[in-house]
């Protein structure tokens, strides 16, 4: 079943190539520059009138919320907000009548996750699930929703889970802005971009051999920090979740520029920086950020696009990504992140597909 692969987490990092192909299967029409889906179980003219929209889920599936927040307001122009399912389930907030629920869970059994969908179902509105487990009990409850089709996730430590909640979720986007104002030529760029997408993380994917390396000269440091922004925001909070939970280091993900506010009093020369910086609107300012970190003696570990020799110039270790729409960069930045958590965790020892204290589903409050 490994297929030659020494472990489930790294035969399902190498399997996302094929798994974002399944995620958009079928679900991008041309003709309307748009997204198609089966089994929303909403019609087009309940859909437009959404004005509010309220993503639930819990570690690497609410990560992925994150960046289907910047998407759909970057698309659909409408007000998304991102909730702890184990919040929200309490929170008791005013939700506006015309408010859509999201539910985002590989499993489809988190606990926090159905609980959280229950109550604002209980209200009144509408749940749909983002679910990768087909017949999963939140899939089943939901409304209705939209399957990930990436195969059984066995590893522990969520990967191609991530990768495909983000492409339903850009798909989601992309449905919701040509509901609204997003021109024709605007949603067939959006399809091409997409459609490039499986062929650029498997370039990804070639970063392997480098991040092997770096993994062997920092594998011994005790705190990382993680940090990027915008969309390379979630993907250094997912970074730096992957690392926490399969190699027992302690790491935190930060928006780049926030580390002036607090953490960058951590920085010493046994913490490095892991930077997300691929080029695009912040780019200049998050080289910035690393100058700052390289000044306090802090190591830099920066994944950058190809050709990219600015930020290789600041960063001791470089690993280069192919140059993509931004808003696709957290998925193809998250490829080298998921291998350099699997590295240092191989080197130090651990048991990657089974980490300590963790289960993959977690059916208990
Ligand atoms: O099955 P779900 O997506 O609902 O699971 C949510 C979290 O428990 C899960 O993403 C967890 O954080 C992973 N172990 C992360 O790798």
């Amino acid at each position: 079943e490994l297929d030659g692969f020494a472990h489930y987490m790294l035969k399902e990092i190498y399997e996302q190539p094929e798994t974002i192909r399944n995620a958009m299967r079928g679900r991008l029409n041309r003709d309307s520059a748009t997204a198609v889906f089966g089994g929303l179980n909403l019609t087009a003219q309940q859909l437009r009138t959404i004005d509010r929209i309220v993503l639930t889920a819990c570690g690497t599936s609410w990560h992925a919320g994150l960046v289907g927040e910047y998407m759909l307001e970057a698309f659909a122009r409408l007000p998304v907000e991102v909730e702890y399912a184990s919040e929200l389930r309490y929170r008791n907030p005013p939700l506006s009548s015309n408010t859509l629920l999201f539910a985002i869970t590989q499993s489809g059994e988190t606990i926090d996750t159905l609980a959280a969908m229950r109550e604002v179902m209980r209200k009144g509105h509408p749940v749909l699930s983002i679910c990768n487990v087909v017949g999963s009990t939140i899939a089943r409850e939901s409304d209705g929703g939209v399957y990930l089709h990436a195969g059984p996730e066995i590893g522990v430590a969520s990967t191609k889970a991530f990768t495909s909640q983000c492409v339903v979720l850009a798909l989601l986007a992309l449905y919701f802005g040509r509901l609204h104002h997003l021109s024709y030529e605007a949603g067939l760029r959006v399809i091409d971009e997409l459609e490039a997408l499986p062929d650029q993380v498997e370039q990804a994917l070639e970063t392997n051999s480098d991040i092997r390396r770096i993994a062997g000269k920092y594998s011994r440091c005790n705190n990382f920090l993680y940090l990027g922004r915008q969309y390379n925001f979630p993907a250094a909070l997912e970074g730096a979740l992957k690392l926490k939970e399969i190699s027992y280091i302690h790491a935190e993900g930060y928006p780049a520029a926030e580390m002036k506010h607090g953490p960058i009093a951590l920085v010493d020369e046994n913490t490095p920086s892991v930077f997300v910086v691929p080029r695009g609107g912040v780019y200049e300012k998050v080289l910035a950020n690393m100058e700052e970190i390289k000044a306090r003696g802090g190591p830099v570990i920066a994944i950058v696009n190809r050709g990219d020799e600015e930020a290789a110039e600041i960063a001791d270790d470089v690993v280069h990504v192919p140059v993509v729409a931004d808003f696709l960069q957290p998925i193809v930045t998250s490829i080298p992140l998921q291998l350099l958590a699997y590295h240092i965790a191989v080197l130090r020892g651990c048991d990657v597909d089974k980490p300590r204290n963790l289960a993959k589903s977690v059916t208990v409050e």
